[in-house]
């Protein structure tokens, strides 16, 4: 795999293992890592052998600890909008993402390192897990989708009060919440998240595609038009080859043998 500074990515049959490794920094977020990030993510995308990705951090502590607070510090609000600071994360991780992955938060995820998370299909946590978005108390507030996937996730006044407070909430909390799909025991996390990918990875492609299009259609859409997207998803699944395949397996007691069309 391509070399990189900031992260590392490892294939791990039809899985993508990609971990943020700047644990001195806490696996703070800076340019290096969004550049490297969208490469690894358009790479997994762009590979037909990678079914499914986890997203961790290195070190014991932190998944992140939030975009670099010393690189921001050192730019202008000119910056920030002439570069549309923060834009190519949504755009390029989440828009040009299609196929699943996981984000595995094993410590800290605070400011963009709790948006980032976010931006997985889903969270499994650790034990040790702490979600935050601290932006306040520098002076800001979130601005990678913060505030927006924060309050779909956990409703109004539990992201209000963390949003206004900066308070971090720790993985029971973020389970009870609904930020989190599952807590697993520290040291446990990476082997369930791989094992959890793996499953994934496991299932027809094309419609593991399709059913992380459908539930994202819950939160872009009305009520009307998702049910719409969902029949019209489904329509297109029923004539792949691998509907035929999963049903015939089924009737005659076997594993599919999926095409991935
Ligand atoms: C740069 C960071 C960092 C960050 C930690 N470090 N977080 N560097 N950006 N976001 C660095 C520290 O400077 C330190 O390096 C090393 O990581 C270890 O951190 P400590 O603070 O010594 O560890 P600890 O005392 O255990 O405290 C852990 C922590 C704390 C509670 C997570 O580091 C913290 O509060 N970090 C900042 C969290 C935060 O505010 N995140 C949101 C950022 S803003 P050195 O070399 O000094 O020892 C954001 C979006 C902003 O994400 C949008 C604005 C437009």
């Amino acid at each position: 795999m391509a070399d990189h500074e900031t992260i590392t990515v490892e294939q791990r049959d039809a899985v993508t293992l990609i971990t943020l490794n700047r644990p001195k920094a806490l696996n703070a977020l800076n340019s290096k890592v969004l550049e490297e990030l969208i490469e690894a993510f358009a790479a997994y995308q762009a590979d037909s052998s990678q079914l499914c990705a986890v997203l961790t951090g290195s070190g014991d502590k932190a998944f992140a600890a939030g975009a670099d607070i010393k690189e921001m510090s050192e730019k202008e609000a000119a910056d920030f909008y002439l570069e549309d600071f923060f834009a190519p994360w949504t755009h390029e991780i989440v828009k040009k993402t299609r196929k699943p992955w996981i984000a595995a938060v094993n410590g800290f995820a605070l400011g963009g390192g709790c948006e980032l998370a976010m931006m997985a299909d889903f969270i499994i946590a650790s034990d040790k897990a702490k979600f935050g978005q601290p932006e306040i108390k520098l002076g800001v507030a979130p601005g990678m989708g913060g505030s927006q996937r924060l309050t779909r996730a956990v409703g109004k006044a539990k992201a209000m009060e963390m949003c206004l407070t900066g308070r971090m909430m720790d993985a029971e909390e973020a389970e009870r919440s609904n930020l989190v799909a599952r807590v697993v025991p520290h040291d446990r996390l990476l082997d369930e998240a791989l094992k959890t990918a793996a499953e994934i990875a496991s299932m027809p492609p094309m419609a593991a595609i399709a059913n992380k299009e459908m539930v994202n259609a819950a939160f872009e859409t009305a009520l009307d038009q998702g049910l719409v997207i969902e029949r019209r998803i489904f329509q297109i699944l029923a004539a792949s080859e691998d509907k035929k395949e999963g049903m015939a397996a089924f009737i005659e007691k076997r594993d599919g043998q999926w095409k991935g069309r």
